[in-house]
C-alpha cells in the first residue's frame, strides 16, 4: 500500500470539498489504487488541526465538526492556533502539500510562500491555486526538480476539465501547434444566456451570481483574467515556453451588448470567450477575447457553465475535451486525481 500524508492548506470551499471527498472515496482509492491519503494537517488563516498519529485526522469529525465560519484550529483535540502552512511543512509530518488558498494574481501570496516552503523541504505539491504558478512558473518547477518532487496543478487549469492532462498524457509525442479553449464557466454561462434567452449582460451576470456560478466580485472572470491565467499555465506546461500574464492580450466580456449577440446569431456564428495560444517560431502568441465560432467548431457546442479545450496537433489532428464540473467538488476531484497520478508516477511506498 502506498501512503501519502497530506497537509491541506486553505479550508474554504475547495479545501472542505476535498476533505469530504477523501471521506467519501478513501476506501475505494485504497482498494483500486493501493493508495492511502491520511490527513496530517488542515490549515486555514487562523491556525491548523494537526494529527497526533500516522493514521491522520479523523475525516468524519473534521468534515462534520467544522461548519463554515469555524476553522480547524478551533477543534479541541487537534487544534493548534496561529500555526502556518510554512511552519507545518518544516515539521516532516507530510509528503504532499495540497494548496487551496485564494488566488492573488498580483503577489501570488499566500500560496507562493507555501509552495516555496513545501518544495524546498522535499514535499510534493498538488495545487488548485493559480497565482503562484502564473507568476513564478519557472522558479517553482525548477525548485521541484532540484528537490526531486512533483508539482501538479491540473486543478488550477480548469478544475475537473482534464485540459492539462489531455495534453500531458494523451498528446505525448505530438507537436501541439495551437490551443483554443473555453476555460471559464462563468463567462460561458453569461454568453450562453445572452444568446439563448436574449438577456442583457447585466441580467445574465445577476443570474450567474444568484446561482453561485459567479463571484460577488466577478472581475477576474468577466475581465478575462481567470481564462488568461489558465492559458498561461497550460501553454507553459505543454509548449515549453515561459509565457507571463502581461504577454497575453486580454479582453473580457463586459462590453458585449445584446445587439452584438443578436448580430452573431443572425450570422450563424457562436460568441465564446476564447483563449488562444499559437506557436510562432520559438515563441507563443496568446490572447483572450470574444471570438465568433462557426457552428461546426467543437467549442461552439460547449454551452452554459461548461468548459472545453481543443488542441491542434501535427500527428493527431484536432483533439477536444469538454465538460467537467466547474465547482469546488470538481476542483477537489481534480486534486484527488493529481494525488492518485502522483502516487502512480512516483511509486511512493508507505
Ligand atoms: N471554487 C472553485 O470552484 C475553484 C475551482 C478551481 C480552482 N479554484 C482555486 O482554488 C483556490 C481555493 O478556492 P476556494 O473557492 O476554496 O476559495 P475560498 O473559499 O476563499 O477558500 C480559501 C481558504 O483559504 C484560507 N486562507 C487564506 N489565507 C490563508 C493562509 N495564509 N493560510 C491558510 N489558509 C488561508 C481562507 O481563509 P479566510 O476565508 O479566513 O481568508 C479560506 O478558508 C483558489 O485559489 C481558487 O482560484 C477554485
Amino acid at each position: 500500500m502506498t501512503n501519502l500524508r497530506l497537509i491541506v492548506s486553505g479550508y474554504g470551499r475547495v479545501g472542505r470539498a476535498l476533505v469530504r471527498l477523501l471521506l467519501e472515496k478513501g476506501e475505494a482509492v485504497a482498494r483500486r489504487h493501493g493508495l492511502e491519503l491520511p490527513l496530517a494537517a488542515v490549515v486555514d488563516v487562523d491556525g491548523a488541526a494537526v494529527a497526533s498519529g500516522a493514521a491522520g485526522l479523523p475525516l468524519g469529525q473534521i468534515a462534520a465538526g467544522l461548519p463554515p465560519g469555524k476553522g480547524p484550529s478551533t477543534l479541541e483535540t487537534w487544534g493548534e492556533p496561529s500555526v502556518t502552512t510554512s511552519v507545518l511543512v518544516e515539521r516532516g509530518l507530510a509528503d504532499v502539500l495540497v494548496e487551496t488558498t485564494p488566488t492573488d494574481l498580483q503577489t501570488g501570496e499566500p500560496g507562493l510562500g507555501h509552495l516555496r516552503a513545501a518544495l524546498s523541504h522535499g514535499l510534493h505539491v498538488v495545487t488548485a491555486t493559480k497565482g503562484p504558478l502564473v507568476l513564478r512558473f519557472g522558479e517553482l518547477n525548477r525548485l521541484a526538480e532540484r528537490n526531486g518532487v512533483a508539482l501538479k496543478y491540473s486543478a488550477a487549469t480548469a478544475a475537473a476539465l482534464p485540459a492539462l492532462d489531455l495534453g500531458v498524457y494523451c498528446l505525448a509525442g505530438a507537436e501541439i501547434e495551437r490551443i483554443e479553449g473555453v476555460l471559464n464557466g462563468t463567462t460561458n454561462f453569461i454568453l450562453t444566456r445572452m444568446r439563448r434567452l436574449e438577456e442583457t449582460y447585466q441580467e445574465a451576470l445577476a443570474e450567474a451570481q444568484r446561482l453561485g456560478i459567479a463571484e460577488a466580485d466577478p472581475r477576474l472572470d468577466v475581465g478575462g483574467w481567470d481564462t488568461a491565467s489558465k492559458l498561461v499555465l497550460i501553454a507553459n506546461g505543454l509548449l515549453g515556453v515561459a509565457l507571463t500574464l502581461d504577454q497575453v492580450q486580454v479582453s473580457g466580456i463586459e462590453g458585449v451588448t445584446l445587439d452584438q449577440i443578436r448580430g452573431a446569431a443572425a450570422a450563424g456564428v457562436v460568441p465564446r470567450l476564447l483563449a488562444v495560444a499559437v506557436r510562432d517560431g520559438g515563441a507563443v502568441r496568446a490572447s483572450v477575447g470574444v471570438e465568433h465560432l462557426a457552428p461546426d467548431h467543437p467549442l461552439a457546442a460547449v454551452d452554459g457553465a461548461e468548459k472545453g479545450i481543443t488542441y491542434f496537433t501535427d500527428t493527431m489532428d484536432r483533439v477536444t475535451v469538454a465538460g467537467g464540473k466547474s465547482d469546488p467538488r470538481g476542483a477537489a476531484a481534480a486534486l484527488l486525481k493529481d494525488l492518485i497520478n502522483l502516487a502512480r508516477e512516483r511509486g511512493v511506498k508507505g
